[in-house]
């Protein structure tokens, strides 16, 4: 092991994590969260999953990319895993030790989600791994972005498409999740939801069908109270 449980309750930063179905404007929330942060002075770094390294990005082309087929999805669940773990090692707790805030775009709720659920390997094997691989490094608050099905799946897929097909561009493609059906997600959200409610204090679920500014007032209000930051200042 190369971190131990001493390091994960110790650390002086907060983790604070950003959860929801594809399309649910989970980036836009943590851009505009880690501004407002910024500019109370707080040290902030911004990091997602899968991915968040150099070879988590790796992992992440892999698992993303529509190219491939046949993911047996133990081996999607391992994958999603080994670029966690290399993250906590080399982003997550580093940050957490010199304490910084660091704001997370997807962690293991994601896993138990759409592995657990989605692909119905159950939250057993994922919460399992997560003790063994990540130490069962907990966020200090998980904001579960909830917005309806339909509208966020279609917007995912939208601007996946757009990403692949823009001239010019290095053609980066990330569908394999957008070609999922209806039926998995809705998995996923049901996975999610379970998990709010199991772990109330943790996981808040947002609200996420108003406007970008609308939201990140919801965001804003939860983050102040959680890490009792003074508002307005
Ligand atoms: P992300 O880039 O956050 O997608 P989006 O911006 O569309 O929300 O995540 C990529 C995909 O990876 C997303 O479809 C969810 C999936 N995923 C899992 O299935 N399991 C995991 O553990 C993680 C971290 C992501």
């Amino acid at each position: 092991m190369f971190y131990h449980r001493s390091v994960s309750t110790s650390h002086r930063g907060k983790f604070i994590t950003f959860e929801g179905l594809d399309g649910t404007g989970k980036s836009t929330q943590i851009e505009k969260l880690a501004k407002a942060l910024r500019a109370r002075g707080q040290a902030v770094v911004v990091t997602r999953e899968p991915g968040g390294t150099e070879t988590g990005e790796k992992i992440r082309q892999v698992i993303l990319h529509s190219g491939t087929t046949g993911l047996a999805s133990m081996a999607e669940m391992a994958l999603m895993f080994a670029s966690r773990a290399q993250h906590i090692q080399e982003v997550i707790l580093p940050a957490l030790s010199q304490g910084k805030i660091v704001l997370c775009d997807r962690f293991t709720d994601s896993t138990e989600a759409y592995q657990g659920s989605g692909r119905k390997l159950g939250s057993k094997p994922v919460l399992e791994l997560h003790r063994i691989l990540c130490d069962d490094l907990q966020p200090d608050l998980t904001l579960l972005m909830d917005s309806d099905l339909r509208t966020s799946v279609e917007r995912a897929r939208r601007r996946n498409l757009a990403k692949t097909s823009k001239p010019g561009t290095s053609h980066k493609d990330e569908n394999r999740f957008e070609q999922e059906n209806r039926a998995f997600f809705g998995r996923v959200r049901h996975g999610y939801l379970t998990i709010a409610r199991r772990e109330p204090s943790r996981v808040a679920v947002i609200d996420a069908r108003g406007t970008p500014s609308q939201t990140h007032t919801k965001v804003m209000d939860v983050v102040i109270r959680k890490l009792r930051l003074r508002s307005g200042s």
